[in-house]
């Protein structure tokens, strides 16, 4: 049912849409038409998923065996990180335990890993979605123990996380590395889209710097810069932020709220309004960004926030005409919060439906990997354990079946 509707609502959205001069790209590309996806001129509805842990893996067996559930399931685009880097001094754990690296990081600069243990995973996680007809988004590098890598190498002794987004030579390193990725798979439909950074906030491990604050546009600045900087690497391939969606909005009524007095970085408004940002993304973790609200008993709905969410972000990309993807979300379970989450799973995706979004839970689990036996460390934390995938701390699978049936 709800394809059917939501079907009907792309149809007559293409139809009231401005059609908007659009560069045309090669068969097989997906791209934008006004609000929708479009592939190969018709549109492109969909629900996909997420997950990091799959180019870790050291199986082509379990990763097939992982896009044939997927397949099966009906995902049709699959979001996980482009980047996975590790220090000079993990070297050698990391080979002793076949962790998957690509790039690794000595006196202030890093060194490409194309080999095994290396860009080869990513190769053949993009191959075998193509085999399963799923596209990919691909992730550059991430807020959280990502661009820290960055930071910590290139200005040992930072105080601050957003130097990042200003320092000149941090900004080389980063275009350095996007530019390996993007020259190694733009000419490959199975990319979905390329993403800039996995929540960028002024904040990260380190803290905010005082250049990084409501109104002074650092983020929208830095999307801008890279994401022209990835257009000039390729004409055809969609382009995100891979931003929470923070808002920047001025009325008082939410000065102290974090989401949306432009504390974080984002304003997703106005990010939404850059040329070469071509769709817009937002994520939803209402019970881990509002905990003191969240308690037995407490009038804060986790489901009442989650609508009004979705809502606002509909809003504002239908406004700037672009296409709208929940591209994380989740709730942490059981037990010690007052809604329960079989009921508002489907409530969310039932209003991010009607209102034209394309989503993608956090995140995929797959049963029965069969690699080291079904147990296995693949990075720092993360285990397989018992042949289930990493269960990302208390974050429990999404029950993903009855989200898309
Ligand atoms: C490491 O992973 C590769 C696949 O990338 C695999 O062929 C090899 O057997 C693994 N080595 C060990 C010691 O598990
Ligand atoms: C190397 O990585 C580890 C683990 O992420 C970290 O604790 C350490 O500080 C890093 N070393 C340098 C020089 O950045
Ligand atoms: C909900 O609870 C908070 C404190 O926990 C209180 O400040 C607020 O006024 C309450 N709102 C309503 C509508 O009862
Ligand atoms: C949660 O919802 C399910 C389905 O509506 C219901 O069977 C179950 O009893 C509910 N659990 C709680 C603790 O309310």
């Amino acid at each position: 049912m709800q394809k059917m509707k939501l079907f009907w609502l792309s149809c007559l959205l293409s139809l009231t849409a401005a059609a908007a001069p659009k560069k045309s790209v090669p068969p097989g590309f997906v791209t934008t038409r006004g609000t929708e996806f479009e592939l190969d001129g018709s549109p492109f509805a969909f629900v996909g998923a997420n997950s990091y842990w799959l180019p870790l893996l050291t199986s082509l067996d379990d990763v097939e065996s992982t896009f044939q559930q997927m397949s099966l399931q009906g995902v049709k685009v699959f979001r996980t990180w482009g980047f996975n880097a590790i220090n000079g001094s993990e070297l050698a754990g990391a080979l002793e335990s076949n962790l998957t690296y690509y790039q690794v990081w000595n006196n202030g600069d890093w060194t490409l890993n194309e080999g095994p243990q290396g860009l080869e995973r990513l190769d053949n996680v993009l191959h075998l979605a193509s085999k399963y007809d799923i596209r990919v988004i691909l992730t550059f590098t991430n807020n959280w123990q990502g661009m820290e890598l960055y930071v910590d190498h290139i200005t040992p002794g930072a105080s601050f996380h957003d130097v990042f987004y200003t320092d000149p030579n941090m900004i080389a390193s980063y275009q350095r590395y996007v530019k390996t990725i993007v020259n190694r798979y733009k000419s490959s439909s199975t990319i979905f889209a390329w993403e800039l950074m996995n929540e960028a906030r002024c904040l990260g491990d380190l803290p905010a710097s005082p250049a990084c604050v409501p109104g002074s546009g650092t983020l929208a600045k830095w999307y801008k810069e890279q994401s022209d900087f990835v257009r000039s690497l390729d004409p055809f391939h969609m382009i995100t932020t891979g931003g929470e969606g923070h808002f920047y909005w001025k009325d008082p009524a939410f000065a102290s709220d974090y989401n949306f007095n432009g504390q974080a970085g984002e304003d997703f408004d106005f990010d939404l309004t850059l040329p070469n940002l071509d769709f817009a993304v937002y994520h939803m973790y209402p019970q881990t960004w509002y905990p003191q609200l969240d308690f037995p008993g407490s009038n804060f709905s986790i489901e009442a926030w989650g609508l009004e969410w979705i809502d606002y972000h509909a809003a504002a990309a239908t406004k700037a005409g672009k296409p709208l993807l929940l591209e994380e979300f989740g709730l942490l379970g059981p037990s010690f919060y007052a809604e329960n989450k079989t009921t508002i799973y489907p409530s969310w995706v039932n209003r991010a439906l009607e209102t034209n979004h394309a989503i993608l839970p956090w995140q995929f689990g797959a049963l029965g990997l069969s690699e080291s036996g079904g147990n296995r460390l693949i990075k720092y934390a993360d285990a397989l354990i018992d042949g289930a995938s990493p269960n990302d701390g208390e974050r429990k699978f999404v029950p993903f079946a009855r989200l898309i049936g």
